[in-house]
């Protein structure tokens, strides 16, 4: 499953990209937020990665004012790979060497045919599964594990 996500300076973004998924036939799960009203990045984030964890192969898009709280705030969540991008090439990579399964970005910066390109590249690219990179996305486990 898909999951996206938004606070309110991605609200407007969201809906756009919403609206490109559908027509793309393209299933999706939307965890809000669903107005433009205040609201923290927070939770959206924390809310989405936990959704994301429950099965091997869901991914989410996480969208606020620059896409930088976001990835910050759900790359806390063990488990999450989440990726702040602004061009199509990074959000590929990242999904073929990070296994990112989080893609962020900002409705503040990113324009729409920009934002749909990233989706694009984001959901369409797999993960190369090549040693090296396994091996290194292990190591960041390792990180995230580490206790002192
Ligand atoms: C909200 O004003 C803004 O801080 C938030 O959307 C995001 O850009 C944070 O990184």
């Amino acid at each position: 499953m898909l999951y996206i996500g938004s606070d309110h300076a991605g609200f407007q973004l969201k809906e756009s990209v919403k609206k490109y998924l559908h027509e793309t036939g393209i299933e999706f799960t939307d965890l809000g937020t669903h107005s433009e009203n205040s609201c923290d990045y927070t939770v959206i984030a924390k809310e989405l990665s936990d959704k994301v964890l429950e099965k091997d192969n869901n991914l989410g898009i996480l969208i606020c004012g620059t896409g930088v709280g976001m990835s910050i705030a759900a790359n806390k969540t063990k488990g999450i790979r989440a990726a702040c991008c602004s061009e199509p090439y990074s959000a590929k990579l990242t999904r073929q060497h990070n296994n990112a399964n989080v893609l962020c970005f900002g409705g503040r910066v990113i324009g729409l045919g920009l934002a749909f390109e990233l989706v694009d590249a984001f959901i369409k690219t797999p993960f190369s599964g090549e040693a090296r990179h396994m091996d290194r996305i292990n190591k960041i486990s390792q990180i995230e594990n580490y206790e002192g």
